[in-house]
């Protein structure tokens, strides 16, 4: 306790007497409003840009373009990269496709919302259905911020101004979905209130109702089993597999759900005290990191702080654990792409519906397992023992849908074993679909030629009269 205060001090001191102004009428999205007065915190905020690769994940693994069949996500598929990138990202990637007005393209609005603190703005202003009706382009001049400030923070709030954290959950959604899950913001312990604001985009959720917003699918529980259930109540599907046509479940990025179930999450140990450390500069000033990355790029502030083994020790373990996950998820997928292509097999032999009616109720099931597990980035770290659990039940679900196609495949007098064409590389997966990627690619340049430089026009011209 006295520690903490020593602390808050040096962090209050340190901008004592600085003049602050915000405008209390608007949620300020502008990150670049808050250097002057939080330069710690901007600095290393903005020091997200030093995690630039991209890492085309498709190309590592081009089982994945299979798995995705008839979903965007077999278009264009990166790892994720650091916060600084989110909006540029989601401009970029083929899965936003190329709108060449508001009402064109493949995806909803919902897309922004775990890209720019202007989605908070945007629902401050307009609320949460005229914020997500309609397509992703229809207000791409209003999402015009990366990942920042207002995303985590009450930043018209007096605490902030003085250097307080004053966290926040700036979408409500998110808060909806605390309270579901019996934490509401409000009452929790600090500890508690920082994991959420990060649960607010790393987790679980899909596009439901008649403006397709996001909702967090918790109402029976965050594990993988309680989510299933929960979709499968619902008569939900994500796509409609291209080859097995199969009601498919896309699961998104877990973290928050799979590092509740981790050794850290149920010690309290939340994801600031492994990706935003207190530290302390050359001037003495301690604040909090904000340049969310690999915890082992801060060794001493992170892991070592409660533990006593050195870097390499723990950074062995974790990569031996990205071993173990990595080999039991192409175990998984190996199942999962074959049930796919003697589905398709079945279909083409004259199964019917009834059929085939169990079988696809096992593979939506082997692929929401297999996605829960490997979307949920870090899980090696995380939470490992859960995702080769999951894991392990996602191989189960997939060999009982193979067992109940073999058999129908038999009945229909074929007994070979499916041929599966050549997947081996992102292309040649893509072509076996018969996906035309120079087209897409196409689109996307003229999205990028023609359509963004008008949103960003725009958006100047907006911030400007503020
Ligand atoms: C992803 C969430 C997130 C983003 C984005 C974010 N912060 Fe923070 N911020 C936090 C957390 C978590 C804390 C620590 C809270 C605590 O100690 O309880 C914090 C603490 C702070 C504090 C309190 C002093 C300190 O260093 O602990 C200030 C001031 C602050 N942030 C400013 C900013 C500014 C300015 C930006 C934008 C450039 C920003 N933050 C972006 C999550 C975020
Ligand atoms: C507003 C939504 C949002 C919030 C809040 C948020 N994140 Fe993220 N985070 C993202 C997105 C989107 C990406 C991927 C960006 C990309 O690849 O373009 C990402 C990427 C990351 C990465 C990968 C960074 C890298 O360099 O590879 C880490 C780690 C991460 N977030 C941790 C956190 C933590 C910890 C918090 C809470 C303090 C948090 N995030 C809060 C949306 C969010
Ligand atoms: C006990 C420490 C610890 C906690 C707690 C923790 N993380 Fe992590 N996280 C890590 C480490 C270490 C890695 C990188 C693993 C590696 O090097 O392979 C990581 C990786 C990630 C990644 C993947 C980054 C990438 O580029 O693929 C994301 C996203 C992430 N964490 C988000 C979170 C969120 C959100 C929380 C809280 C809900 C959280 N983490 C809690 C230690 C932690
Ligand atoms: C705030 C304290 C704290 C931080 C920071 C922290 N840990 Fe832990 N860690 C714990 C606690 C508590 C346990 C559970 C100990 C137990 O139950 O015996 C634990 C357990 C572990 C275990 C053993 C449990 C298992 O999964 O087998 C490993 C490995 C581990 N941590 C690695 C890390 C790494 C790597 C980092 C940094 C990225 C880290 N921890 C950061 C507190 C922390």
């Amino acid at each position: 306790m006295a520690t903490a205060t020593v602390l808050w001090a040096v962090i209050g001191g340190s901008l004592l007497g600085y003049s602050y102004d915000v405008n209390a009428e608007r949620v300020e999205s502008r990150n670049d409003t808050f250097q002057s007065s939080h330069p710690e915190q901007y600095d290393t905020w903005k020091a997200t840009s030093d995690s630039a690769h991209l890492e085309d994940a498709l190309a590592e693994d081009p089982n994945m373009v299979i798995l995705w069949a008839g979903y965007g996500f077999a278009k264009d598929y990166n790892k994720a990269r650091g916060h600084y990138y989110a909006l540029e990202d989601v401009r970029n990637t083929l899965r936003t496709g190329g709108p060449k007005d508001e009402n064109t393209g493949p995806m909803p609005m919902a897309c922004w919302s775990c890209k720019s603190p202007d989605v908070a703005r945007v629902i401050d202003e307009r609320g949460e259905d005229g914020y997500f009706e309609g397509k992703w382009a229809r207000l791409g001049s209003e999402i015009s911020n990366t990942i920042g400030c207002a995303d985590c923070h009450d930043t018209e709030s007096e605490g902030f101004a003085k250097g307080k954290p004053a966290l926040k959950l700036s979408r409500p959604y998110a808060d909806r979905a605390m309270n579901a899950i019996n934490q509401p913001f409000e009452e929790q312990s600090r500890f508690t209130q920082q994991a959420q604001v990060c649960g607010q985009c790393h987790v679980e959720y899909y596009f439901g109702g008649k403006t397709k917003a996001v909702v967090f699918p918790w109402a029976q529980g965050t594990n993988v089993d309680q989510m299933e259930s929960y979709y499968d109540n619902l008569g939900f599907k994500d796509w409609t597999h291209k080859l097995s046509k199969t009601p498919m479940l896309k699961a998104q990025h877990p973290e928050f759900e799979t590092w509740r179930d981790g050794i850290h999450g149920k010690n309290d140990v939340g994801c600031i005290d492994c990706h935003m450390p207190k530290v302390q500069n050359e001037q003495g000033v301690v604040y909090t990191d904000h340049k969310i990355g690999n915890p082992f790029d801060q060794f001493e502030y992170t892991c070592a702080q409660c533990h006593t083994q050195d870097k390499a020790t723990l950074q062995e373990i974790v990569s031996t654990r990205k071993a173990q996950v990595l080999k039991m998820k192409l175990t998984a997928e190996k199942h999962i792409v074959a049930a796919h292509f003697e589905a398709a097999a079945a279909w083409d032999a004259g199964a019917t519906e009834s059929e085939m009616e169990p079988i696809l109720q096992d593979i939506r099931h082997a692929q929401w397992r297999w996605d829960y597990a490997i979307a949920s980035h870090g899980v090696h770290m995380h939470a490992p023992e859960v995702a080769l659990e999951v894991l392990g039940t996602a191989v189960d679900r997939a060999a009982d849908a193979r067992t109940k196609l073999a058999r129908l495949l038999a009945s229909k007098g074929i007994m070979d074993p499916i041929v599966i064409p050549d997947i081996s590389t992102k292309e040649a997966a893509q072509a076996a679909l018969g996906m035309d990627m120079e087209a897409m690619n196409a689109e996307k340049e003229a999205f990028l030629k023609n359509v963004v430089p008008v949103w960003e026009e725009e958006a100047t011209k907006r911030e400007s009269s503020y």
